[in-house]
């Protein structure tokens, strides 16, 4: 099987778990930033990451998640929202349903530790938006379980 891992990451935090779920591909396989990616057609498997902006897959990943057609897809991102929020079960499916025609094996997400700057930034905005009561639990994750827990979401969506 050709796989590919795509990934949108401005911070990190969705890099790592993109470097996870490469490390558990077996088989012929790549790994590439959004910016850098090749066309989906031609793979197999193809396991896009991102991370949420305002509630919904960073900009970059919608444009990309439009692209794929009938190949398998598996989804990971990471968000400063608690993993068992409405606001990422949305975002969640709001990314399933840009790529409609793909074979959805899994979907994996956790939360990703949020720049300073912008909890301040959001925070002091008139009516801050309600994921960031969450963001103080997401310092330092990523971290070594989340890692383990994606690989194994992939393996058990294989
Ligand atoms: C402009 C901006 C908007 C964001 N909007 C959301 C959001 O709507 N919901 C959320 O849970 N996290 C939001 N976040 C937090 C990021 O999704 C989170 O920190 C993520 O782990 C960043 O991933 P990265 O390190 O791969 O860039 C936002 C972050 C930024 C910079």
């Amino acid at each position: 099987m050709k796989s590919i891992v795509i990934y949108s990451s401005q911070t990190g935090n969705t890099k790592k778990l993109a470097e996870a779920v490469y490390s558990a591909l077996s088989g012929e396989k790549s790994i590439y930033p959004i910016g850098e990616a090749p066309e989906p057609s031609g793979f197999d498997l193809v396991c896009v990451g991102f991370w949420l902006m305002a509630g919904k897959p960073d900009p970059k990943s919608q444009e990309y998640l439009k692209k794929i057609t009938s190949q398998k897809l598996f989804l990971f991102a990471t968000h400063g929202a608690s993993a068992t929020s409405r606001h990422v079960q949305n975002a969640m499916e709001e990314a399933i349903r840009l790529a409609p025609e793909s074979d959805i094996i899994g979907s994996f997400s956790c939360s990703g530790e949020v720049n300073p700057k912008v909890i301040e930034k959001a925070g002091s905005k008139p009516e801050p938006p309600a994921w960031l009561d969450d963001a103080p639990k997401a310092v330092g994750h990523p971290d070594q379980a989340d890692l383990k827990n994606v690989i194994r979401r992939l393996e058990e969506s294989l």
